[in-house]
């Protein structure tokens, strides 16, 4: 924002506009409404900025003192003119001339003393009460209103005929301010008011009551008196004051606010109204002054009903409690309330009662009101909210002689229930009781009257509702939100239950036995609980997502989770877990059955297909490889001049020369076969250890006979050849039939360590393997060799 004092409402849009004026905010608010509020701003004239569309505009409490022509003119969609609180002195009618469409114009508590008339025939609510009138502000142009509807004057004196020219309109309210009205000696004006259904007149705060006027109004059915000051002495000049006012048969309804009245003075007003056609009175903000003594007032017949008495301030502190408390306790009434007072008891009637209702909300009193009371029988309602109410016990048998009482309200006290030896008694008629905001415990469900159907407990100490309660058949409605509840109640003692509330609990874990035994539920409220979202909450998500969301009231927005820590704050709308891991018999069989597979899959794959023996071969393929690769080259420049040698018994021979020495040459591979490179005169040994010793590699055929008759040829050589002790590298181990570990004696340590490590190739049967078995040969001849010939 800057500080420009240029308005910046060019941009004009019908959303909202905002613009710095005289250092203030002009906003749109509502789109429909065009609004502009700048009350309260400082505003010493009027901005001369208004966006022209506006419709409401708000300049109350500001120091503007003058309304011109200019200044609104162009507001030609101006519905509410809102300028009480200002200083302005005079007003011409005529500024609103191109304001054709202006319904409500409030120009109360200004200093107003001077208006030209122009008709404004579209206003409907004129106030211009709280000003410096001094007569009546009425002009013959508001007999063109004919909308009229609210009219709010103030004048310091009043004339017969001042309302005239007006006296054709069917007005619904005359607000009129006294607070200056000038009293003058005995002199008794007259005002005739016509037409209005309510009428409200404000006198002087702090003076006396002293207004001696006489006002007719036809058609009155509602009087407000504010400010109303009387002791003793002038008690008289309201009785005269009310007189004619109070004549007609009409008024149904009057009020008086901010009353100060000695307690006499009162009780005088009600011996006055007792006869009058007046059926509700309420008194607001009633102070008592002076001291209260026994007054005798005879109820006569009265077409009064209801009293209703608003926050009492008593100044009295030494008086007779039941000088007091007797004139309400005997009125023949139906309807009493005294609401917000210091009372601290109210008397059982002597005599049969007329009470059908009694609210003694926000008073003081304790659990002896109504001990042992019969009188008031027709009794039907009780309100005895914000009260020093301590024990439930009690309660129960105050409405013991309450014959019709039907609801009672016993809410935001201390009541506590803790008189386990004892049953409660309660009158059998109600059927609402109120225990809200109270200290109760779960002991209350073993002291409630037996026919109740709504029953209201929200914020109190339950922890649990017990399972043995006496069964509360009728009850439809529970309230028992705000409590430490851990779980839904089964409905098993309250069959007939229909709505149930319960947010604002404890509960982690909702049960669903709920949804089965409660079928007469139509709605439900358990948001805000602390809700652990884990796989127990599914089945109640499930079953609260069956009903119609009507009746679940706040779903989904105020059920979350709250536990674990992953998942707070999520709805539980959108929790979702699997079935697998919630259901342990699911998990396991779903293990076991993928172990299964495994295990079937394996033996099958190591029975059919042989796959250890291709695992054995791929690896030790992989290792020649790898080793043929990190072999040094001058390791293998030795005097060599085969590149292997094959040792083999007699009775393989067949298989050598068929199958081994032919895949071998293929390839390339020069072989050294003894009997074939036999060098003459030397032993067979010294002529298989030349082969050896010319070869790179030794190819060994392994079969039984080879270990039983050709081993130990080998042995010899082997035991002192270092060669051989640096690894098997040179050696390559055939395995043509499987030999049993048994079956190799037992000296021979060396051929047993080479078996055990399986460090051979084993010749397959199945033709299909016999590839990778070459293939594993081939690989450990797969390297660069220079032979020396
Ligand atoms: C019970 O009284 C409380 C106020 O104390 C009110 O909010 C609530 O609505 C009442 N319950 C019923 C069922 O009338």
């Amino acid at each position: 924002m800057t500080e420009d004092k240029e308005p910046i409402v060019r941009n004009f849009n019908f959303v909202c506009v905002m613009a710095l004026l005289v250092g203030s905010k002009i906003q749109f608010s509502d789109e429909s409404k065009f609004a502009v509020d700048v009350s309260k701003t400082g505003l010493t004239q009027i901005p001369k900025d208004l966006p022209p569309k506006t419709r409401v505009l708000d300049m109350s409490h500001n120091y503007i003192s003058e309304l011109q022509f200019p200044d609104i003119s162009f507001l030609s969609d101006l519905e509410v003119l809102i300028l009480s609180h200002n200083k302005i002195q005079q007003l011409d009618f005529s500024v609103l001339r191109f304001n054709q469409g202006l319904e409500y114009l409030d120009l109360s508590h200004n200093q107003l003393w001077k208006m030209s008339c122009y008709p404004v025939v579209s206003l409907k609510h004129l106030d211009l009460s709280f000003n410096d009138f001094d007569t009546l502000p009425i002009c013959r142009e508001f007999g063109n209103s004919m909308q009229l509807d609210f009219l709010g004057l103030s004048a310091t004196k009043l004339q017969q005929l001042d309302l005239l020219p007006i006296a054709h309109l069917h007005l619904s309210y005359i607000l009129l301010d006294l607070e200056d009205y000038n009293v003058k000696g005995n002199e008794i004006e007259s005002l005739q008011i016509l037409n209005t259904k309510k009428l409200h007149l404000v006198f002087h705060p702090n003076r006396l009551f002293s207004v001696q006027v006489n006002i007719s109004v036809n058609t009155l059915e509602y009087l407000e008196l504010t400010n109303v000051k009387l002791n003793d002495e002038n008690c008289h000049v309201l009785m005269n004051f009310l007189s004619e006012l109070t004549r007609g048969p009409s008024l149904l309804n009057l009020t008086l606010n901010h009353v100060e009245t000695t307690w006499k003075c009162l009780v005088t007003i009600f011996r006055f109204l007792w006869p009058k056609p007046v059926e509700y009175l309420n008194i607001y903000n009633l102070t008592i002054i002076e001291n209260i003594r026994k007054e005798y007032l005879t109820y006569c017949n009265t077409a009064l009903k209801a009293l209703k008495i608003e926050h009492i301030t008593n100044r009295v502190f030494i008086f007779s409690q039941n000088a007091l408390y007797t004139v309400f306790s005997e009125m023949n009434i139906l309807m009493l309330t005294i609401s917000d007072t210091p009372f601290i008891h109210m008397l059982c009637p002597g005599k049969p009662s007329t009470f059908k209702f009694l609210n003694f909300t926000q008073n003081v009193f304790t659990d002896s009101v109504f001990e042992n009371c019969s009188t008031l029988d027709r009794l039907e309602t009780l309100i005895l909210q914000k009260n020093g109410l301590k024990d439930l016990f009690k309660v129960g048998l105050m409405t013991k002689g309450m014959p019709s009482l039907e609801i009672l309200d016993v809410s935001q006290n201390s009541l506590e229930f803790n008189r386990y030896e004892r049953n409660c008694t309660w009158v059998e008629s109600i059927v609402v009781l109120n225990l809200s905001s109270n200290i109760l415990t779960d002991s209350v469900f073993r002291c409630l009257p037996p026919r109740v159907t709504v029953l209201d407990l929200h914020n109190n100490r339950i922890k649990n509702i017990p399972k043995q309660i006496t069964k509360l058949e009728a009850l439809q409605e529970l309230n028992v939100a705000f409590n430490y509840l851990t779980d839904l109640p089964g409905c098993g003692a309250f069959s007939s239950l229909s709505a149930l509330t319960i947010d604002h609990n404890s509960i982690s874990y909702p049960s669903t036995d709920f949804f089965s035994s409660c079928q007469k539920i139509r709605s439900i409220k358990a948001g805000n609980n602390p809700f652990q979202c884990s796989c127990e909450i599914r089945e109640f998500i499930k079953s609260i997502s069956q009903i119609s969301s009507e009746m679940v009231k706040g779903w989904p927005e105020s059920y979350k989770c709250a536990y674990p820590e992953s998942y707070k704050g999520t709805p539980l709308q959108d929790f979702h877990i699997s079935q697998l891991s919630c259901n342990t018999m699911l998990l396991i069989v779903t293990i076991g059955v993928t172990v299964l597979v495994l295990v079937v899959t394996v033996t099958f794959l190591c029975i059919c297909l042989d796959l250890p023996w291709y695992l054995r071969m791929i690896c030790q393929w992989t290792q020649t490889r790898y080793r043929a690769r990190n072999t040094p080259l001058e390791e293998l420049q030795r005097n060599i001049q085969f590149h292997a040698f094959i040792s083999y018994s007699e009775h393989d021979s067949a298989w050598v020369k068929n199958e081994l020495v032919p895949c071998l040459e293929k390839e390339d591979i020069r072989i050294c076969l003894h009997e074939r490179n036999f060098v003459p005169g030397k032993s067979i040994i010294e002529n298989i250890i030349n082969c050896i010793e010319k070869s790179y590699k030794s190819i060994f055929v392994l079969s039984p006979n080879f270990v039983q008759s050709e081993w130990c040829h080998y042995e010899l050589y082997f035991a002192h050849h270092k060669l051989f002790h640096e690894g098997s590298d040179n050696l390559i181990l055939i395995l043509l039939e499987p030999i049993s570990q048994n079956s190799i004696p037992s000296k021979y340590h060396k051929l047993k360590a080479l078996m055990t490590k399986r460090t051979y190739l084993e010749w397959p049967t199945e033709k299909s393997k016999r590839g990778l078995f070459w293939a594993n040969i081939r690989a450990a001849f797969n390297m660069k060799l220079a032979l020396v010939n």
